[in-house]
């Protein structure tokens, strides 16, 4: 990985370019399928992603059960890299299956949830808290005050919202400004070649509101690997999409995806690269994108999800993938040329990023 740091969002914290997902680390195991890594593996991803430049990592109380979040304090203390590491965790997922206030976004919840994960990161601090996902009952003006008070504790430096529809974050973040309370740094959404809906509303308010986006998945669960084909009833071979495909978390890849993955393989191959780190370039690429969540089970997967950087797609390659995998705009997308534009005459704005 380059020694490049972005800056998140409209804050001062530098983060690489790649994030280090833990949601592997520990037992995960769903059926038959362990989807996780062991400690030594876990710690051997952890030692390599460090040793390789990378400073941003992720982990929620929710992953392996909070395991993910004790091995992590472990490997930080064992080596004394607290400081160096850009943490970040989340928080919404229950605390107790028979306590309402502890699962959700309300305050209780928000502040019980945090002191857990400082306790298991053994940490007096995170710098990044995200809600992990909205519970659809949460006040947003309750999310963004205490996540402020949480900020001003000094427990807290950045806060984040994943999983969110677009009119909560941007009421959220003009809250903030209206209110002179933290604003939301960024944006954790679920972005890949295979899965591009937060183009229509996430990315434009990011942009607008000065908000970084973090994709997760970034290979759709590894599809975007290219180590399945196509089978009888989804894709076959080992990985984990087989232990999701039965509990609903995956959907069943489309024709389209098919067709993305085959421009995918080929443009690796005219690379000499592989499928997934062609895959990850192009989403590091993407306007909005300030660092992207990569997920790795074995180090060999680390090893060669962190080479993505290191290659430039063409113009014509980047195009292609574009095309190949675009959505239709849907509604109300698709009037706004026929309801604004004279046809005889070619009006674009200037491309921007939000640091415009
Ligand atoms: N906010 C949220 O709701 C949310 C949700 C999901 C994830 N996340 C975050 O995003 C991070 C990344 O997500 P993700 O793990 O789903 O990312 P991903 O890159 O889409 O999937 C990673 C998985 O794909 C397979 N894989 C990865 N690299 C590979 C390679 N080079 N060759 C072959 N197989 C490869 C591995 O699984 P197998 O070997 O088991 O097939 C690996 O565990 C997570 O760790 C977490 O921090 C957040």
């Amino acid at each position: 990985m380059s020694n490049e740091y972005h800056l998140l969002g409209s804050t001062g914290l530098r983060v690489s370019r790649l994030a280090l997902g833990t949601m592997t680390f520990g037992e995960a195991v769903l059926g038959s399928h362990d989807w996780g890594a062991d400690e030594a593996t876990a710690r051997a991803v952890f030692d390599c992603y460090l040793d390789t430049g990378g400073n941003f990592i992720d982990t929620a109380n929710l992953y392996t059960g909070g395991r993910s979040e004790e091995l992590l304090g472990k490997f930080m203390a064992e080596g004394g890299t607290r400081d160096q590491i850009v943490l970040a965790t989340k928080f919404s997922a229950p605390v107790s299956q028979d306590n309402p206030n502890l699962a959700g976004n309300g305050r209780k919840n928000m502040v019980a949830s945090l002191e857990a994960s400082l306790r298991r990161l053994g940490t007096d601090y995170v710098d990044l808290y995200w809600l992990h996902s909205w519970d659809r009952l949460t006040p947003i003006e309750e999310v963004m005050s205490t996540f402020d008070t949480l900020v001003r504790s000094g427990k807290v430096r950045a806060i984040g919202l994943s999983n969110i529809p677009a009119w909560y974050l941007a009421k959220g973040q003009l809250l903030a400004r209206a209110r002179g309370w933290e604003p939301i740094a960024a944006l954790q959404l679920k972005y890949s070649l295979v899965e591009r809906s937060i183009e229509r509303e996430h990315v434009p308010a990011a942009l607008e509101l000065g908000m970084s986006v973090i994709p997760w998945s970034p290979l759709d669960y590894g599809f975007l690997s290219g180590k399945y084909t196509r089978g009888a009833d989804g894709p076959a071979g080992e990985g984990r999409i087989q232990a999701f495909k039965d509990l609903g978390f995956h959907q069943p890849p489309t024709d389209q995806h098919w067709t993305v993955l085959d421009a995918v393989r080929e443009i690796a191959a005219d690379l000499g690269r592989s499928p997934a780190q062609v895959a990850l370039n192009w989403i590091t690429n993407r306007p909005g994108v300030t660092s992207t969540l990569i997920g790795a089970r074995t180090l060999a997967q680390l090893d060669d999800n962190l080479a993505a950087l290191d290659f430039d797609l063409t113009a014509e390659q980047s195009r292609r993938l574009d095309e190949l995998s675009a959505s239709e705009p849907g509604y109300p997308y698709q009037i706004f040329d026929l309801a604004t534009r004279s046809p005889n005459l070619a009006v674009s704005a200037r491309p921007r990023s939000f640091r415009d």
